[in-house]
């Protein structure tokens, strides 16, 4: 019978004779018997495997690297040691494939920069393992929080005409000829001689789209897709194709809104440490010493609300003591340094602000009375600074096309979203959560690159 490691310690049969498959962890030979340690990924732990000298093949088996392949059938028996727990007596050991001296990961500790160089190997080690299993957990309990709160799961387009963000900063797709594209008698570039007949480009963001189901048609959705910005970021933080979770709910304030990203983030930390103690424990004794502690403090703690102004009105009066490398005024965005300052030591706890400055917010949040100010919301954390931006949208036609003209947006490029102010517009509102940021603040690891299987950033797309 062939168990996965996981199933094997779930079902715990002992005194009965099963096959695990795997990787060698680590091996340590002696004349009568060697200790095999093996994982195959499904879990955490791993499993010990007594490998005695009686067996056929002993020879090669003892002189396996880390790193190689096998098939071992064994009898499953308590472990003798202090812990609780089992172990295996091989009977027999089917080597698929024995690494070589050439194998990058044998050194015992590697650092992060070198396992960036070989990402392909890099699942193998317990640190990205972990991250991974995390992040997998992350996911199904994003699909449960929401389902649970009635919003529907859609699939937005990857292949966009419209800027999202308003913000122009969009890979474009196209299969022009980049040696010879077609040009117009005045010697442009002529896309309607493009596949699309049109300029088209990679999504910023699924809301433009989701906004079109959340009104009027199931009223409460969620994407959860690939996204993807060209802005020219080399920061721990930033991404050139992310993922994000973008739920818009009809009928929702922003203070509805609020409430919705705290009971999600609070539901993602819980998942994750009902389900991945160990890998949690792992990563927190070996990158982020207090980082068990400060989950439980925030599962547990109400998100702190400030609005921007008053947010700026403490960051002012900070400086005057705490140097910021950026000067605090009303009307700057804030920075990194800022968000993670008000989130970190200030309040202690995540911290949504809200109500921007309209000048430094996207063309659809909804306009404040005051007319200065737009009804937007970053919810920022510690250690990674701004985790989601949201807002409510502005549902009338008038200011809406105001806003886009304001900010020389086409509102020809717009009138499929413009027309929902059109027909049956009601207020509503929605975030964007990025999805490695949150990977990023529960397993404590401090560069993005290390929490997505193949990063992408400006001048790398290795793999
Ligand atoms: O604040 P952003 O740009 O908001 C939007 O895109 C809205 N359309 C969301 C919405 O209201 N539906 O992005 C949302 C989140 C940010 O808070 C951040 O966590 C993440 O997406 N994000 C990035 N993550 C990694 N790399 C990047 N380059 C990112 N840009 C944004
Ligand atoms: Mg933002």
């Amino acid at each position: 019978m062939y168990l996965l490691l996981k199933e094997l310690f779930t079902q715990n049969p002992v005194d009965q004779t099963v096959t695990v498959r795997g990787w060698v962890k680590s091996l340590r030979q002696s004349k009568k018997f060697s200790f095999m340690v093996l994982n195959d990924g499904s879990q955490f732990k791993d499993l010990q495997i007594i490998v005695d000298a009686t067996l056929e093949n002993y020879e090669e088996v003892s002189k396996l690297n880390i790193g190689s392949s096998v098939s071992v059938t064994g009898l499953v028996v308590a472990s003798q040691g202090k812990v609780q727990g089992i172990e295996m007596q091989a009977k027999a050991v089917e080597i698929y494939s024995a690494t070589t001296e050439e194998y990058p990961l044998q050194k015992k500790e590697t650092s992060l920069e070198y396992l960036r160089e070989i990402a392909h190997l890099r699942p193998r080690t317990n640190t990205f393992s972990s991250v991974f299993r995390i992040r997998h957990v992350l996911a199904q309990a994003t699909h449960e929080f929401f389902t649970d709160n009635h919003f529907a799961y859609l699939h937005t387009p990857i292949i966009t005409a419209s800027d999202a963000e308003g913000a122009g900063e969009m890979f474009r797709v196209s299969t022009l000829d980049l040696k010879k594209p077609a040009l117009t008698p005045k010697g442009e570039i002529d896309f309607s001689k493009d596949y699309f007949a049109r300029e088209t480009f990679l999504n910023v963001s699924g809301q433009l789209e989701a906004e079109t189901f959340a009104v009027g048609g199931l009223g409460r959705v969620y994407t959860f897709g690939p996204t993807f910005r060209s802005e020219n970021s080399n920061t721990a933080r930033h991404l050139s194709e992310f993922w994000m979770v973008e739920p818009e709910a009809a009928f929702f304030t922003l203070e509805d809104n609020a409430k919705l990203a705290s009971n999600y983030v609070k539901h993602l930390i819980t998942r994750a440490m009902e389900k991945c103690p160990e890998e949690l424990e792992f990563l927190s004794s070996r990158y982020a010493p207090d980082n068990l502690k400060t989950l439980e403090h925030v599962k547990n703690s109400p998100f702190q609300v400030v609005t921007y102004t008053d947010a700026v009105k403490i960051l002012e009066d900070v400086s005057k003591t705490h140097k910021f490398e950026y000067e605090v005024k009303w009307g700057i965005d804030l920075q990194t340094e800022h968000e993670r300052f008000l989130a970190e030591q200030y309040f202690k706890v995540p911290t949504i602000v809200t109500d921007y400055p309209k000048d430094i917010k996207a063309f659809y949040m909804k306009l404040n009375e005051d007319g200065k100010t737009v009804r937007a919301m970053d919810v920022l954390v510690p250690g990674i600074g701004e985790l989601i931006g949201g807002s409510q949208r502005e549902e009338n036609y008038e200011k809406l096309l105001k806003r886009m003209t304001e900010m020389k947006l086409d509102p020809k490029d717009y009138w499929w979203y413009l027309d929902l102010r059109r027909f049956g517009s009601v207020p509503h509102s929605g975030f964007g959560l990025g999805f490695e940021r949150v990977v990023m603040y529960i397993t404590g690891m401090t560069n993005i690159r290390d929490v997505i299987a193949f990063p992408r950033f400006p001048r790398n797309a290795e793999f």
